[in-house]
């Protein structure tokens, strides 16, 4: 992965000044997608686009500009499970703050949590492509989120920042995720740290640029977009491709985002309340903002290379890259520069609905044997993967620079 740093990417010929016409393409979408249509049915309505996480960004800009922030990473080394104490040695005021962000929200419903495992076991063939390649490949042709990714610290190594966003996402729905002695609310709140750093350092890059639009990094729109990218676009697929869902399951999945929204610091009146109010959400902010970047080219160019360097045969670029064409569309594959892909583009059009219905027993027959196992061995693949991936414990580290190249 090395040679295919983004310094190398950028040695290609591609360089930015020539794809930079793209960049006007970036528009910010009006919100008006009602707080009625929020988990708690009320709220002031302002405008996410310019709200960010007062308490968390200052804190965590205090900490940079005092140069506390690398013995804060090494206290926070040690602390991983949400019921575990905060940590000795940690600046008040951030001891303090920790205290409260790593708590769930009162509406938190284990019942549904309970669900949304069932969701995660039973689909979870499923998840390593879709939170894995579908959820991190559209990241790329979200403008925001690609020029923040490129410009920060993590955008040298996109490979591991999808991982743990991935990750994040199985998480989410695992057994433990937000009891005692589970990761996830101590995985949010270090991300929700992160993410104030980043609105903090960003600014300062040479790179990125901010607009009247765009002021700073990071906004509660912002994530929620993000955030639509990955249960949204779980949803969305499994429904298309004919996964028979029960309802008090995907419920559930849906419980588990919202509770993962709250702890990364969204505001109750922005998180949807069904997925129907998800959906007209998703319509709203992130259908119509996807759009190619030099930056986001590059990135999805390095995570074709998911593949390089493992033993799975079946993760090359040409089958990732038609897979992208098949789940995120031919709109989004020209725009990433993804050429079709002679034999699997046409396999995954024709076979993979029959493939899904054979699979989850709604059909006897009707994909040849060659094509069921190929594709039943591409999910597979998929979840060895993620599986290697989530054996290695997450280290979230808080930020002090960008990206140096
Ligand atoms: C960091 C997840 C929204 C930009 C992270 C990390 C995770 C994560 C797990 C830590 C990764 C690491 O330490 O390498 C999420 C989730 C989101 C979300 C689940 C929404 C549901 C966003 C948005 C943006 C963004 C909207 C930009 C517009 C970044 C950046 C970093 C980061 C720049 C720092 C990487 C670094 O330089 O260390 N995020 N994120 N994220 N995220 Fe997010």
């Amino acid at each position: 992965m090395e040679d295919l740093s983004r310094r190398s990417l950028l040695r290609t010929g591609e360089t930015l000044g020539a794809a930079g016409a793209l960049a006007v393409a970036i528009q910010a979408v009006p919100w008006t997608w009602a707080p009625a249509w929020s988990r708690p049915g009320v709220g002031s309505g302002a405008d996410p686009h310019f709200v960010y996480d007062p308490e968390a960004d200052d804190l965590i800009a205090r900490l940079i500009d005092r140069g506390e922030i690398p013995r804060v990473n090494q206290i926070l080394r040690g602390w991983t499970t949400n019921g575990q104490p905060i940590p000795a040695g940690l600046p008040g005021e951030l001891r303090d703050f920790l205290h409260h962000a790593v708590q769930l929200p009162d509406w938190t419903d284990h019942r549904k949590l309970a669900d949304a495992v069932r969701f995660n076991e039973k689909r979870g063939t499923y998840l390593g492509v879709l939170y894995g390649f579908a959820s991190g490949m559209m990241s790329t042709v979200i403008p925001r989120e690609a020029r923040a990714v490129y410009y920060s610290k993590g955008g040298s190594d996109m490979k591991s920042r999808i991982s743990k966003t991935a990750k994040l996402g199985y998480d989410v729905g695992s057994l433990n995720a937000y009891q005692p002695d589970g990761e996830l609310a101590v995985t949010a709140v270090k991300t929700r740290l992160s993410h104030a750093a980043v609105r903090h350092l960003l600014p300062q890059s040479p790179h990125w640029r901010s607009s009247a639009d765009e002021p700073r990094p990071i906004s509660q729109a912002d994530i929620m977009v993000t955030w639509h990218s990955l249960p949204t676009t779980v949803m969305r697929n499994m429904r298309r491709w004919g996964v028979p869902l029960d309802p008090a399951e995907s419920e559930g999945f849906l419980h588990s985002w919202q509770v993962t929204a709250y702890m990364l610091g969204v505001e109750d009146q922005y998180i949807p309340a069904t997925w129907e109010t998800a959906d007209l959400q998703a319509q709203q902010v992130l259908d119509p903002i996807l759009a190619p970047t030099p930056e986001g080219i590059k990135l999805a160019d390095m995570l074709l290379d998911l593949g390089y360097n493992i033993d799975l045969t079946l993760l090359t670029r040409g089958v990732l890259g038609a897979l992208t064409r098949f789940i995120l569309g031919d709109q989004v594959a020209d725009w990433l520069r993804i050429p079709r892909e002679p034999v699997w583009s046409p396999l995954l059009e024709t076979a993979w609905g029959p493939f899904i219905a054979v699979r989850e027993g709604l059909l006897t027959a009707g994909v040849p044997r060659e094509t069921y196992w190929m594709f039943d061995e591409l999910l597979r693949q998929f979840v060895l993967y993620y599986m290697a991936e989530l054996r290695m414990p997450i280290t979230i580290e808080i930020p002090t620079f960008n990206n140096p190249n």
